[in-house]
């Protein structure tokens, strides 16, 4: 499974890039609101220099050619870029054109394995669902993930689903369990994942034994 970070804080892209497992970023307004970032363009620029996996930038024009015309700035910005565009019926025509020229999409706010059939059809490179608002309200977001599996199986589509809206470090568990392609993970995530306090307290054991033999 890839582990791309969500996030669009440089500091944690760097950490997570330096323990040697980071395979791309994602991005969103509200995480660039987060920085303090109105203007998404240096930054997008500053992260495509930290890995040469995807990066998605989410385009902010709603209206179909303004949306199109920010789409290909942002794409214009380094070659690992992937534009993030919301599954809407307005934007699944953009996603089409771009993907026809070339460019890598992520159709994102998916909430249903029928709106990742769409995304598949229109030829996104990337889906993503949104599974931990899913379990919000209270529907299994995992298993929304493991539809769009089966559906992408049954008509061969090459589509990578990214699991998206990660919680916690069940969710990345259960999301290598059934197979995703990829996981986007906070950094709060990625730091759980490593930890349990029995490797910890195994550790201070060994070292406490160590240290009686220096004595003795
Ligand atoms: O990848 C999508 C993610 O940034 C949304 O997460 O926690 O706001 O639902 P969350």
């Amino acid at each position: 499974m890839k582990f791309f970070i969500d996030t669009a804080n440089l500091e944690e892209i760097k950490k997570a890039a330096d323990y040697g497992f980071l395979d791309g970023v994602t991005t969103n307004p509200t995480l660039m609101a987060k920085e303090g970032l109105s203007n998404q363009t240096e930054r997008i620029q500053a992260i495509c220099a930290l890995t040469s996996g995807p990066v998605s930038a989410e385009v902010l024009a709603v209206e179909p050619q303004a949306m199109l015309k920010e789409a290909r700035i942002l794409a214009s910005l380094a070659p690992n870029v992937a534009i993030k565009l919301p599954l809407t019926l307005e934007a699944l025509k953009i996603a089409k054109i771009l993907a026809e020229e070339g460019t890598s999409v992520n159709l994102t706010l998916v909430f249903s394995a029928l709106q990742a059939l769409l995304a598949a059809k229109v030829g996104a490179a990337f889906v993503s669902p949104f599974v931990g608002r899913l379990d919000d309200i209270g529907v299994d977001g995992l298993s929304v993930v493991e539809e769009i599996q089966t559906i992408y199986a049954n008509y061969g589509y090459e589509t990578e689903i990214i699991v998206a809206s990660v919680r916690n470090s069940q969710h990345v568990l259960k999301a290598a369990l059934i197979g995703a392609d990829i996981c986007t993970i906070p950094f709060a995530v990625i730091s759980q994942l490593a930890s349990h306090p029995l490797t910890q307290n195994g550790l201070s054991a060994f070292l406490a034994d160590q240290a009686k033999l220096k004595k003795a």
